[in-house]
């Protein structure tokens, strides 16, 4: 018995929902095209579960509109909407084994108990826990108990599937290969998954977008390469892949470009609708590079802290503009702290940023 996915697109049209006076999610909108995986990423309480429960129909809007497969659903209880959710705590019932706990949705669909044991099975299969059947919940790992939670939800063939920080009861190394294995069955059956999580990096890897949240607002919403590459706010800049944030000034555009004043060298980058005048620059780490030798191109700068990890070194660099943290994969001749070096940029990796 095959499991189909019947994915559909999702889309918020000006959602609200309000606790009391807590504005919990503030206007938002966005759209999550059928097929594919969406993170919503950001830091605590700046409202992804709620946004998440309203997809669910879990939780109800206070304003705004919800349309799941182009349906209006903003007003349907969770039973009507088509949607299944897995949890942080995977939920399963304890006293019901493996397979029982799979096939429990489905008895509310009907369908004879043979059909929906087979369902399950072809469930437990694609999560790679075939022939678990009898075993109950407290005699699995974390991550098998996960697996079967996933396998709960994906054979009632949602119209979407979500994950609310899916992988956070899990141990490091378990936690990147689950994600992996989430990613390709989503992609083997295309189901459109909406992700909670705050962890920038698991939300780089398993993406197709990221909506990044902020205070109950969408601060960005791009894909990862979009985010990290040009990251729209200081924000979004610090909170994906670390960014150095300094001071720098628009002296003049020239089309699509900027002439950029950077302490004592000039840069050229894109304007990004910034003014003339003072501005907020995000250098990735990777972008800086390290010399000996002093050039036009290049900021003077003092080794504030050098730091060996294996495989790179990581420096915390004074200089004019303010200090900057860089990693280096040259480990041979590091750069001793107090050593006076001078820092170019690499053509990629900045970004002008609004606050
Ligand atoms: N049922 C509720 N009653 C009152 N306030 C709530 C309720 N649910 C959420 N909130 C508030 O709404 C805001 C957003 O909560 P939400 O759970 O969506 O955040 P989150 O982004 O999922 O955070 P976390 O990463 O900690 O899980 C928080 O300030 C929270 O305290
Ligand atoms: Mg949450």
């Amino acid at each position: 018995m095959k499991i189909a996915a019947r994915s559909a697109d999702v889309e918020f049209r000006d959602v609200t929902r309000r606790f009391g006076s807590v504005v919990a999610v503030d206007r938002i909108s966005f759209r999550i095209e059928s097929g594919t995986l969406v993170t919503l990423l950001g830091p605590s309480g700046c409202g992804k579960t709620t946004t998440l429960r309203m997809i669910a129909g879990l939780e109800m809007p206070s304003d705004g509109v919800i349309l799941i497969g182009g349906r209006d659903v903003t007003k349907l209880p969770a039973t009507e909407r088509d949607v299944s959710m897995v949890f942080q705590s995977y939920a399963l019932f304890p006293h019901m084994n493996v397979i029982e706990n799979v096939a429990y949705g489905l008895a509310v669909g009907g369908g004879s108990k043979s059909e929906r044991l087979d369902k399950a099975r072809e469930g437990l299969r694609l999560v790679g826990l075939t022939g678990y059947d009898t075993r109950l919940p407290s005699e699995l790992s974390g991550g098998q108990q996960q697996r079967v939670a996933v396998a709960r939800a994906l054979v009632l063939e949602p119209s979407v599937l979500l994950f609310d920080e899916p992988l956070s009861n899990l141990d490091a190394k378990l936690r990147r290969r689950m994600r992996e294995e989430i990613r390709e069955l989503q992609q083997k059956l295309s189901l459109t998954a909406v992700y909670v999580t705050h962890d920038q990096e698991e939300a780089l890897a398993v993406s197709d977008r990221i909506i990044v949240m902020s205070q109950a607002r969408i601060a960005q919403n791009g894909t990862p390469a979009e985010l990290y590459d040009w990251p729209a706010t200081t924000f979004v800049a610090d909170f994906i892949g670390g960014a150095n944030l300094v001071d720098c000034e628009v002296a003049a555009r020239d089309g699509a470009m900027a002439r950029i004043r950077l302490g004592s060298i000039e840069l050229q980058l894109p304007h990004r609708d910034l003014a003339a005048g003072k501005a907020r620059l995000a250098i990735r780490p990777n972008a800086i590079r390290l010399a000996r030798d002093a050039a036009p191109t290049r900021l003077p700068a003092t080794v504030r802290k050098a730091t060996y990890l294996g495989s790179h070194i990581e420096y915390t660099l004074d200089t004019a503009i303010g200090e900057l943290f860089t990693t280096d994969a040259a480990t041979e001749n590091p750069f001793a702290p107090g050593a006076g070096i001078h820092v170019g940029f690499a053509s990629r990796g900045l970004a002008l940023v609004r606050d």
